[in-house]
């Protein structure tokens, strides 16, 4: 199984945009996947998948749901854990819950995919998130701004990963996308560690669909299915998909959900 941690250095740079339409497409594509809303100030899986969650993750380390009934399932192969604050997580580990917890997580053990949108920054609990994941997506805007932050975050997950995708979102052409790619990676090698292993998993351009995809509560690889941002994202979904075997070492190490949840809140 594959646990996908999609960050950036500054906010509203398409994350949970991002991580909704990527889900989505594996889910098309036969993978059973699952999402999780873990952005510490701002979940909002719910409003982009136009649903409403009546419990969340934290409801169930409190010990007041059980996991099984919090999920929302989104279509065959599309499953929502509702987060509200993905920092409050972090508070219950040590509770007796969390047995029960485990217990839950593990009937979702066939998943292929957990995709997780987490907050923007450098934080001890998206740290946490990456530590746990086999992936990191780095996502960034050409903004020199967000470009500058995309580093610090590389910089950070370079200490806890070895590898890390990066996806320049809201670009104006491939060929600005790639170049930014190219600046990152150079940089990063230069200043970080000269192993650093950056791969560029694709770019999205700026597109009115997805705004308009967003304000109707839909998203744009549905709604607009054979558009150029649609296409652009199917893109980044084969790369992904494309590199499954690669991370063989990973999947080993975390071969199910439960294990994945066992590292993140007790750090294993
Ligand atoms: N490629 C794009 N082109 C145009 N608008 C985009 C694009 N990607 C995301 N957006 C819009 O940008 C806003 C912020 O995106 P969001 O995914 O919420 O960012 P984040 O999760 O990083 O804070 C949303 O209104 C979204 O519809
Ligand atoms: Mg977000």
């Amino acid at each position: 199984m594959r646990f996908v941690t999609i960050t950036s250095g500054k906010g509203g740079v398409g994350k949970s945009t991002l991580a909704a339409n990527i889900s989505y497409l594996l889910s098309i594509y036969g993978y059973k996947t699952a999402i999780f809303d873990a952005d510490v100030g701002l979940a909002n899986q719910d409003i982009i998948f136009n649903v409403k969650p009546q419990n969340t993750i934290l409801d169930v380390l409190k010990g007041d749901a059980n996991f099984e009934d919090i999920v929302v399932q989104l279509n065959n192969n599309l499953y929502l854990i509702p987060g509200e604050s993905g920092e409050e997580i972090f508070q219950y580990k040590n509770s007796d819950i969390l047995e029960k917890f485990f217990a839950g997580v593990e009937k979702f053990n066939d998943f292929d995919f957990l995709i997780i949108d987490t907050g923007a920054g450098i934080g001890e609990y998206v740290q946490s998130f990456i530590k746990a994941a086999t992936d990191t997506i780095v996502v960034t805007i050409p903004d020199p701004s967000a470009i500058m932050d995309a580093y610090s975050m590389i910089k950070y997950t370079l200490k806890v990963k070895s590898e890390i995708y990066l996806v320049v979102n809201r670009t104006k052409s491939a060929k600005e996308a790639h170049e930014i790619f190219v600046k990152l990676e150079s940089v990063a090698k230069k200043h970080i560690d000269s192993n650093a292993h950056l791969e560029f998993l694709g770019y999205v351009e700026k597109s009115n669909l997805i705004e308009e995809a967003s304000k109707r509560r839909e998203i744009v690889v549905q709604s607009y299915a054979s558009s150029i941002p649609a296409i652009e994202i199917a893109n980044i979904v084969k790369k992904l998909t494309n590199s499954l075997t690669k991370d063989g070492e990973h999947i080993k190490e975390t071969p199910n959900i439960a294990i994945f949840f066992k590292r993140l809140l007790q750090q294993i």
